[in-house]
């Protein structure tokens, strides 16, 4: 062994194919909604097309007597639940906790099940079930100076920060931006929509589920269904992409009542529509953003003001201002965030929440600052690193901000950039560059984990991880296989399986730093085991670990990844038509694991900050309080032909205080992405785009 481990080389930091690639491919990898049961029965959620107001009746007769129907669930038979907890991430959304009462606070609350043996049944049956409402008049007037916005107080983080006065920073500025930012209600629409199969065995109820947590979501099911979470096995092999929107929803709940009720297996799928309404989205935000800095591009004064919406059952703050807490310092800092409540779904995490539209408005303000300085954007930011956290005053655990502006600028060609905006001409084609920062917070959690030495030689390794497509199996694989010093394909890495033990989430860019902390304490215990020399029983030897203790111990430091997004548009103005040429990140994101998935990660975020700058946009009506086409034809993003040239690298940059140097990718490729594309397109036409998308009549 010890021969081997100075000649291995280093399974972290070398390309590898997805270890469940070939499965997936061939069709033979399982997703949660076709995996097979026997005497499975179909549910399909009925919801409310009324924006506001209670439920008179469900009108359950004729649809009982059509061919299939098994039963329908409503607010007037289901079983009650418990929704007076904090789980894992805080008190329930009552989305989830279905049929608990007659209210309806949004147009797509779900107010009823049915259920039937075929899913076609099931959706006949669904259309033609009548609920008769009580309407009521709604409002879904999204505005910053409502007199009902208010200052959530809430969450691990604080709603407002703040130190020095504003006002007189601002006075004695030589250079002053203030400027009011918007971006729109956006969707994550993962390619898999939402699935769940429940089946109660006995006292045990089993669920298999598309999620980014198996021990969130049986910790919440355990509370809602009142049981013991040891009682509650949930399964999530293979996930079709997350974003932040799979976490406990409606269809979940649903499912496990129905089979209570049934004694069957029921698997309940959500349609694309209904996704529109029940497993979140991206708040609209309306930001304000004020700088004050000196002639030389030195800020005196930052304040970020951001309003977001809730609906009127669940407060969900979308944290933008917080986007604005670790990047620029200044004598008088201050970051706000409220909300108003209105008659619309409950928003949720996706994807860089708070530091994806927070992003857009604070890296837009800066390029419109050194414009007025004229000063270049890259300068204006070297001249503005902080020493310590802006608002912690914390130390950084490692800040290479500069070194990725740097190194992406030489390779972006930025020297060559003329800074005069609408200069550079092709044919009808207006061209230009852009730039911004990203900056995304650094986290773990704690998690367990088992590692087994096979009497074959191999090794398994079971960990309640969830790859929502990120390639985190492959990472834990890579990651394992250095920890044991064998090569990984002596590892077998299984995951997404609560009865693994708890785990944290695929979530906050924080699954695979999180999950190799514990896999690399097990794996250390477990080679300290085999030196001794004890042989290998037929059950193999088993270790487990549990990190609570050392992600606690962790210090007080301001733990970011940091990155330079780089952007060129080309422009006509008279069709108003924005197309990216190309765009470039370097990141500084920890130790890379595998630069096959993680290049995924960075240039998917990249991607949707084109998307996000350029095309996606939910309207609703404010008439009936729902979308304007609630579907993928309505909603735009960004396919093939909207992204030519999109690269993502990075710098050495491995965290100082995680066992493998990990920091966590999953989100900062958004970050900053829009605004690099929105910069791009100021100096393109020399008009600044202040609300997303810049749709082709904003730029005309
Ligand atoms: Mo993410 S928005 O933390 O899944």
């Amino acid at each position: 062994m010890t021969t081997a481990a100075t000649t291995r080389k280093s399974a972290v930091g070398t390309a590898h194919t997805r270890v469940e690639g070939y499965d997936k491919v061939t069709g033979a990898a399982r997703y949660a909604g076709e995996i097979p049961f026997a005497g499975l029965a179909h549910g399909w959620l009925v919801l409310s097309t009324v924006a506001r107001g209670r439920i008179r009746s469900v009108e359950t007769a004729e649809v009982l007597a059509m061919p299939g129907v098994l039963t329908v669930l409503h607010h007037g038979n289901a079983q009650r639940l418990n929704t007076g907890y904090i789980g894992l991430m805080g008190v329930p959304d009552p989305t989830c906790a279905v049929f608990q009462q007659d209210r309806v606070p949004f147009m797509g609350w779900p107010v009823a099940l049915v259920v039937a043996e075929t899913s076609e049944q099931a959706r006949e049956a669904a259309e033609a079930l009548v609920v008769r409402y009580e309407e009521e008049p709604h409002d879904i007037a999204f505005a910053a100076d409502r007199p009902d916005v208010y200052l959530v107080d809430q969450g691990p983080a604080p709603a407002e920060t703040g130190k020095g006065d504003v006002a007189a920073g601002l006075a004695a500025s030589a250079v002053v931006v203030d400027a009011e930012y918007t971006t729109p209600e956006e969707f994550h629409h993962p390619m898999e929509p939402h699935a769940a199969t429940a089946r109660w065995d006995g006292d045990l109820l089993d669920v298999v589920d598309s999620n980014q947590g198996a021990t969130w979501v049986v910790s919440e099911l355990a509370n809602l269904f009142s049981l013991d979470p040891a009682s509650v096995r949930v399964r999530s092999e293979h996930v079709g992409g997350g974003f932040g929107s799979k976490g406990v929803r409606a269809h979940q709940v649903a499912a496990v009542m129905a089979a209570a009720a049934l004694r069957r297996p029921v698997r309940v799928v959500l349609t694309r529509r209904q996704m529109f309404s029940l497993t979140g989205y991206r708040s609209p935000t309306i930001q304000r953003l004020r700088l004050g800095a000196d002639a030389d591009g030195r800020l005196r004064a930052l304040e970020h003001s951001s309003v977001s919406l809730t609906s009127t059952v669940y407060e969900f703050l979308e944290p933008a201002a917080a986007a604005s807490r670790a990047l620029y310092d200044a004598d008088a800092h201050h970051t706000v965030n409220r909300v108003v409540r209105l008659d619309v779904p409950t928003p949720s995490w996706m994807r860089a929440p708070g530091e994806a539209p927070g992003s857009f408005a604070l890296e837009s303000a800066l390029d419109e600052l050194a414009e007025k300085c004229g000063i270049d954007p890259i300068e204006l930011r070297v001249r503005n690193e902080p020493e310590r956290g802006p608002v912690s005053g914390l130390p950084f655990s490692s800040r290479n901000l500069i070194a990725c502006f740097r190194e992406g600028a030489r390779r972006f060609g930025w020297a060559d950039r003329d800074p005069r905006p609408g200069v550079r001409r092709e044919g009808r084609w207006l061209l230009g560059t852009g730039t911004a920062s990203a900056c995304f917070p650094v986290i773990a959690w704690p998690s367990t984990a088992a590692v087994t030495a096979e009497a074959d030689g191999t090794f398994t390794v079971r960990i309640a991880a969830s790859d929502i497509g990120t390639g985190a199996r492959t990472a834990l694989t890579l990651v394992a296989a250095d920890a044991l010093e064998v090569a990984p394909d002596r590892v077998r890495v299984r995951i997404g399986d609560s009865n693994f033990g708890p785990a944290t989430i695929a979530g906050g860019s924080m699954g695979t730093r999180s999950w190799s902390w514990a896999i690399t304490a097990a794996a250390a215990e477990l080679r300290e085991r085999l030196a001794s020399g004890a042989g290998i029983p037929p059950e193999g030897i088993t270790v487990r670990s549990d990190t609570t203790e050392a992600v606690g111990a962790l210090s007080e430091k301001e733990r970011h990844s940091f990155g330079a997004q780089f952007a060129e548009v080309a422009v006509d103005v008279a069709t108003g038509e924005v197309r990216v040429r190309r765009m470039l990140g370097i990141f500084a994101a920890g130790r890379i694991v595998n630069p096959l998935t993680a290049r995924n990660q960075f240039t998917g975020g990249m991607i949707w900050g084109i998307s996000m700058a350029l095309h996606e946009e939910a309207v609703r009506d404010r008439a009936s309080g729902g979308h304007y086409g609630a579907d993928l034809a309505g909603y735009h993003v960004a396919t093939h032909a909207d992204v030519p040239h999109v690269e993502a690298d990075w710098i050495d940059d491995p965290d100082p205080d995680d066992p493998v140097g990990i920091k966590g990718i999953g989100e900062i490729g958004i970050v900053g992405a829009a605004a690099a594309v929105a910069n791009a397109v100021r100096h393109a036409t020399g008009v600044r785009h202040r609300s997303l998308p810049i749709r082709p009549d904003r730029v005309i």
